[in-house]
């Protein structure tokens, strides 16, 4: 290294770790303050000098540099980890009486009236951070109390949590606990796009934040934006002995960075508990986030000590849970809605009404048992509950409120859209015209054309609708054989629309094949099953020959969404349709990435892409310096030395153990042959 190539080395290394430091702080003020310091695009400008820095001098990566939260490997699988303490659940009441006998409890085991810190009880998924050195090492979920799952991967994507701790922190080991939380308007937003790409809705985001966490691709998770509060710090050295109390911890948490919800209070006496429950009882629509209740912990760690735990919770704590919130409205009607896959749900239609700080007009009645559970009869009192659910669901009829005469809700026994007699499979309903029944038609073709799916929005559900009654089209298939001369008998399309929507057709060949499986519309396979399956089998005809035993050996894969995807493959329209759309070009495998002519597709999909990786060892079935030109093919960087930013180290026999000690140290993932090359679609391999 010349004097001048070193010079430029240092200034580097400064700047990179002056653009960290910013980066992060800026983050913070964002994600924990809500309060912007820079714009989005000054903030990815930043960003951007970093990636372009970091990547130029990959050995003065920061561990905590904000790249490092990008998400990229896709795990086979969580490593099961034990927490150093159990991780309890709260005893719970929804009765002021309890939480005042739960008061008397304390002052008869101490002897005293001890002091209370309160607090939001976040309705999310639990986790448990470590850090060591102030670097965050790992993160486990509460999965039985005892072990969980290490989601590690997941967790750095989330930008409320801090990678590096501020210097005031120790260095010791630190355990803190805390709620992962999906904020509610992000679920809004994902359950519209799920209703345009004719998905069931996520039911409240509590389910879709710890289906988040367990996902194995970390780049997915990213997407999701999920926050966190922290509520519970332990750990060893000096200075957690010199602070005993709850709100001294909070306070030292919040000092070195983690987000601590500030809508907390304490240490107070009892009577102040009681007002903030009730003051968040009226209020909890006003926060971004849901909450179930309100947790009250004896705020001085001497006097949790004295009370001490049952097998199950501390008897230091107690959560007040907020009852759902409840209105009472009318049902006007019941429509029976077809979906894509022929499923017939009732829907109530009902006299307007707000409950949780929405507009309320239409319910979910699920199925025909619930109708009969509630033995629902047209025009009565309903009583209508949102609790965490952002989907409403009636509770209660008021059969005393009826009006005379009014009629049973009767679960029709012939489509309503097409008058075939419907099947009932698990006490659902289906219409089996799958191929000719209007609503799954359409149904299946607004699903094939969705953004998530083959993006062809040009094919809005009004252009389908026409295609379809001038009998041009019957399934997604016959798109592609759509042409110019025939286009222009439609209403309101001119030569250019024409022209754009031919080219948007042309241009969907390119979509990967996850993505053409997604948009197939396999009942119960959404976009990250559909992944999922992509790669494990590699292609559409691997999957057609699959069996139900190898069907669930995928991870996220059960019994059911196996019936069903042997279901699909079993009917012959089904096969038909999938094998014209390959002859038509489209994308039904993960491209072989070796080097065959013709593999410089600029469209080929590159599974490694922004992954940096080092090989090391003998490979069982090619040369190391055949896997590394594969693994280039595939969008990765190939480099020689370990380094925090890397993100797999690729192991065959005889690998080396310094690189292999530093990777384990520095929480790189090691993998081995059979796994990249599944990951790029060269199944079947050992795995
Ligand atoms: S303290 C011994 N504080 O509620 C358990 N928990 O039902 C101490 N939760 O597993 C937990 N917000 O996941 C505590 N401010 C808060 C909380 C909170 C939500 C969750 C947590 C716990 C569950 C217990």
């Amino acid at each position: 290294m010349t004097l001048i190539d070193r010079s430029a080395s240092e200034s580097s290394k400064h700047r990179i770790q002056e653009l960290v430091r910013q980066l992060n702080e800026h983050n913070r003020a964002y994600y924990i303050q809500d309060q912007p310091l820079i714009s989005d695009q000054e903030f990815d400008a930043l960003l951007r000098e970093l990636e372009e820095l970091e990547t130029r001098f990959p050995d003065w990566a920061e561990p905590d540099s904000p790249t490092r939260r990008v998400g990229g490997g896709v795990l086979d699988g969580f490593e099961q980890r034990k927490h150093r303490r159990p991780m309890l659940s709260l005893g719970n009441t929804y009765s002021e009486a309890e939480i005042l006998a739960f008061h008397e409890r304390c002052i008869k085991g101490l002897g005293y009236e001890p002091l209370y810190s309160v607090e939001l009880k976040i309705d999310g998924v639990a986790l448990s951070l470590h850090y060591q050195d102030r670097i965050l090492q790992y993160a486990v979920t509460r999965g039985d109390g005892v072990q969980g799952d290490d989601v590690t991967a997941n967790v750095r994507t989330i930008e409320a949590l801090p990678l590096r701790l501020g210097p005031d922190a120790p260095t010791d080991p630190l355990e803190i606990r805390g709620e992962v939380y999906l904020p509610r308007a992000y679920l809004t937003r994902i359950n519209h796009e799920r209703a345009l790409s004719g998905e069931e809705p996520y039911a409240n985001p509590r389910n879709l934040a710890s289906g988040t966490l367990k996902l194995l691709d970390s780049s997915v998770v990213r997407h999701r934006r999920l926050s966190a509060w922290c509520y519970q710090l332990d750990g060893e050295g000096p200075l957690l002995q010199k602070n005993q109390t709850h709100h001294q911890r909070m306070a030292l948490l919040q000092a070195w960075g983690f987000p601590v919800c500030e809508h907390r209070a304490g240490p107070l006496p009892f009577e102040g508990v009681l007002d903030f429950i009730s003051q968040w009882q009226g209020r909890r629509q006003e926060l971004p986030f849901d909450i179930d209740g309100v947790v009250l912990k004896v705020d001085d760690f001497g006097q949790r000590e004295e009370l001490g735990y049952t097998a199950k919770s501390p008897r230091w704590a107690i959560a007040y849970k907020y009852p759902a919130q409840s209105v009472r409205t009318r049902l006007l009607d019941v429509l029976f809605q077809v979906g894509r896959t022929g499923a017939v749900t009732p829907v109530a239609c009902l006299e307007p009404v707000e409950v949780a700080g929405t507009v309320v007009k239409r319910a979910s009645l699920y199925n025909e048992a619930e109708i009969r559970r509630l033995d629902l009869h047209l025009g009565d009192t309903v009583s209508l509950e949102k609790g965490g659910d952002i989907i409403p669901k009636i509770t209660d009829v008021h059969p005393e409120q009826r009006p005379a005469g009014s009629l049973p809700v009767q679960f029709p026994r012939f489509c309503p859209d097409c008058e075939t007699p419907l099947d009932c499979i698990e006490a659902l309903h289906y219409c089996p015209n799958h191929r000719l029944c209007p609503p799954q038609v359409l149904g299946r073709l607004e699903h094939f054309v969705a953004r998530k799916a083959m993006n062809l929005e040009h094919l809005g559900t009004e252009t389908l609708l026409q295609l379809l009654q001038q009998k041009m089209i019957s399934d997604p298939a016959d798109l592609y054989e759509l042409d110019a001369v025939r286009l222009a008998s439609l209403e309101r399309t001119g030569d250019k629309s024409i022209q754009r929507l031919l080219e948007a057709i042309q241009a969907s060949k390119a979509v990967p094949f996850e993505r053409v499986l997604f948009a197939l519309g396999l009942r119960g396979i959404g976009e990250v099953a559909s992944k999922t399956l992509a790669r494990h089998f590699g292609s559409m005809e691997k999957l057609s020959m699959a069996d139900k035993e190898s069907l669930i050996e995928v991870h996220e894969i059960g019994e059911k969404s196996a019936d069903q995807i042997l279901a699909w493959f079993a009917d012959p329209l089904n096969q038909r349709m999938w094998q014209r759309l390959q002859a038509m070009g489209l994308c039904m495998s993960i491209p072989q990435t070796n080097s065959s002519p013709g593999n410089d597709d600029p469209n080929a999909p590159r599974p490694l892409a922004g992954c940096t990786l080092v090989v090391s060892g003998k490979f069982a079935n090619m040369e190391r310096e055949a896997l590394k030109v594969l693994l280039e093919e595939a969008g990765g960087t190939v480099v020689s030395s370990v380094g925090p930013r890397l993100t797999y180290l690729v192991t065959g026999s005889d690998a080396g153990p310094s690189k292999l000690e530093k990777a384990q140290k520095l929480g790189i993932q090691v993998v081995n042959e059979a796994f990249i090359l599944e990951l790029l679609g060269k199944s079947p391999l050992p795995l």
